[in-house]
């Protein structure tokens, strides 16, 4: 931000500089100690371009205000839709139980659909002023340049190292543009989110962190897009310093990282910045995928290129990353505390209906949900029908975003069949005529302890919660359970790729991707990989080809997929997961941590890691992101760094 820069938001009291907030976290004093006891300090500045989500679908909304019943329906692409309700009532002063917020199949999220965008707002207004439905359809164009873009972050940061690699500090100054509506929509209470989950794989003593806010003339910035709340910029700073000092002291890769993490006797661990991690097992997660790579083979192989003028390169990202928001003691949205729900109602037939507070947008959820009540259960998975996303039906949870649903929606799913199934050994009880002591659990069946063959199935005892209850017992099988999470979950994962740059177009193509996700417990192992293959998808293209830019007047140049690509099949590289190491989340029902972010915030490092390390002996330090053919070519020809976003393109 330039001194002397005109006011962006005048029109806000008491505004009188860009800066929206200024904010420190860490230990500072001890961060300054721990540098003047530095052998080497390694240095590095970053930018984090904007981008964009890009949900297939762009969003929408009807709204229908019913003025018989004064009842207002919208049915609007929403990931969160008892926020929504929670903000109209509020806003339009209508009582909740008069507003029912549906949402449908939404053409995906990511992160995009969190925000109240005032195509919104508008619909809902015009059908409550016109009492008729009114309906809000954004095109893709006016997706592509007004939506909540994420990331736009500049990262300054210094390592204090001893000579033999051992991490002895950090210090982060990130400056982050906002765009011209701040928009606050995240959880915790932190003004930069959870940037500072920064360096939490490593064992690092000390660290401070600095973070300005600004408004700048740019449509709204900082949504998370499939990250956690700044995620994606801390662990990109953390593996992009990791490879910078690495270098500067000459050693090994995978050595600094290995001997600078997080030991598997460590946990829970303190972070440098405060957090509590939870679980893990990353020498053994960076070992599989060293293996997955043949690293010793490809180091020589890319020697013996490099002899030859072939410039081949390896990139090494790991990433440690907070999911499952809240609890609710630290994190809140509108003063709502970060809890999630689920309810399950067991028919008489033995089928069930389970409802959750969140709402998957092509996760799976159905799929996933009816696996945890099959499991606690023992009621076969079709037998489930699962249902999200309608206030009027679903119990109150804060959504999906932030791969927030399996750590505290999906923890709430196996805590609510286990209070079914208390209540359906009490059933069984009466059914064998023993006491509740006497009774045995078995996948789907109570049985007598002295005499298991006298038994009776999970559906045996449905049919008596409505037809043969004891005496004194309230009929029916049904039960909620809301889920306050003690921590967030920490799953951790190792991605290499190797790539071979071409020195004379600066083109690269990769050759290998390797990732290695600890998610704790998998629940649908197809799924989590589908989940780990789309985050590398858009890591990859993150790293490789997507920008966005703005004139100088804040439009948005490129307004269609022409300016900013999304990779096809064509152009996305093959990828090897690992999934052999399991660390289950010890604070979880079934052990599960969450995935659907891990790839797309790990992924970006190692892919630019991998560019940059084909470059090293060229005193080529940084190339920022996206690393487009005539960005890598620049550096490699005039061997500079090339910083910054791509410049603006525009017709004049
Ligand atoms: O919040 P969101 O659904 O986007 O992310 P998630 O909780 O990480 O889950 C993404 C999908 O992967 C869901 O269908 C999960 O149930 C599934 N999953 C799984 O099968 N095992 C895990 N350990 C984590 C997620």
């Amino acid at each position: 931000m330039a001194e002397g820069a005109p006011v962006i938001r005048d029109d806000k009291a008491g505004q009188e500089s860009n800066v929206i907030f200024d904010w420190e976290v860490g230990d500072a004093a001890g961060t300054d100690r721990a540098f003047e006891q530095a052998d080497v300090i390694s240095r590095l500045k970053l930018h984090y371009p904007r981008s964009h989500p890009s949900p297939i679908e762009c969003c929408g909304s009807i709204a229908d205000f019913n003025r018989a019943t004064s009842k207002l329906t919208v049915y609007m692409t929403t990931q969160a839709p008892h926020i929504i309700r929670a903000a109209v009532a509020l806003v339009a002063e209508l009582p909740e139980h008069m507003i029912r917020i549906i949402s449908p199949d939404i053409g995906g999220g990511f992160g995009n659909k969190v925000p109240v965008y005032p195509g919104y707002v508008c619909s809902i207004l015009a059908s409550i002023l016109l009492e008729r439905p009114v309906k809000w359809i954004e095109d893709k164009s006016g997706n592509l340049i007004s939506t909540g873009f994420a990331r736009d972050i500049y990262l300054d940061g210094e390592m204090a190292l001893r000579r033999d690699g051992k991490i002895l500090g950090v210090r982060m100054r990130c400056d982050s543009d906002h765009g011209a509506f701040f928009s606050d929509a995240q959880p915790s209470k932190f003004k930069i989110g959870l940037l500072h989950s920064a360096f939490a794989s490593y064992d690092i003593p000390v660290a401070h962190l600095t973070d300005r806010g600004t408004y700048s003339n740019k449509a709204p910035g900082g949504v998370a897009y499939r990250c956690s709340f700044r995620v994606t910029e801390a662990m990109f700073f953390q593996e992009r310093m990791m490879q910078a000092a690495a270098d500067d002291l000459g050693m090994d890769q995978a050595e600094f990282r290995r001997m600078n993490f997080v030991r598997d006797d460590q946990f829970p661990h303190r972070t440098p910045f405060g957090f509590l991690t939870d679980s893990g097992q990353y020498g053994k997660c960076l070992d599989v995928a060293l293996k997955a790579v043949d690293y010793e083979g490809f180091r020589r192989e890319q020697a013996e290129a490099r002899a030859r003028g072939r410039l081949l390169g390896l990139g090494i990202s790991t990433m440690t990353e907070p999911l499952g928001a809240g609890n609710s003691r630290e994190y809140d949205i509108l003063g709502i505390k970060m809890f999630d729900s689920a309810d399950l109602k067991v028919h008489m037939t033995g089928k069930a209906i389970l409802r959750t507070g969140a709402r998957t947008q092509g996760q799976g959820h159905e799929t996933t949900w009816a696996q945890i009540v099959a499991h606690e259960l023992g009621i076969p998975a079709e037998d489930i029908v699962v249902e999200e996303g309608d206030t009027d039906t679903a119990p109150f949870g804060m959504g999906t975003y932030a791969s927030r649903s399996t750590p505290v929606a999906g923890a709430a799913v196996a805590m609510v069949s286990r209070k079914i199934r208390a209540k359906a050994r009490q059933l069984a009880a009466h059914l064998l005529e023993v006491s509740e002591e006497d009774i045995e659990w078995e996948l789907g069946r109570f049985y007598v302890r002295s005499a298991p063959d006298r038994g009776v199935t999970i559906q045996e005892c449905a049919v008596a919660a409505y037809a043969n209850m004891p005496d004194g017992m309230e009929p029916g099988l049904d039960a909620t359970a809301y889920y306050d999470p003690p921590n967030l979950t920490w799953p951790f994962a190792v991605y290499i790729v190797t790539v071979e740059v071409d020195p004379q177009t600066g083109v690269w193509d990769v050759l290998t991707t390797v990732a290695v996700d600890d998610c704790g417990v998998r629940i649908n192992p197809m799924i989590v990989e589908g989940q780990i293959m789309g985050g590398l998808t858009e890591a990859y293209a993150m790293a490789n080809m997507q920008f966005i830019t703005f004139d100088a007047d804040g439009n948005c140049v490129g307004s269609n997929y022409m300016d900013y690509m999304l990779p096809t099949a064509w152009e996305t590289p093959g990828f090897e997961l690992h999934s052999e190491v399991v660390t289950p989340c010890p604070h979880h029902p079934i052990g599960a941590k969450g995935i659907g972010e891990c790839a797309a915030v790990g992924g970006p490092a190692a892919f630019v890691n991998a560019v940059m390390d084909a470059l090293s002996g060229t005193g080529v330090r940084n190339i920022d992101m996206p690393l487009l053919p005539d960005r890598v070519w620049e550096a490699i020809t005039y061997r500079r760094d090339v910083s910054g976003a791509p410049p603006v393109r525009s017709d004049d």
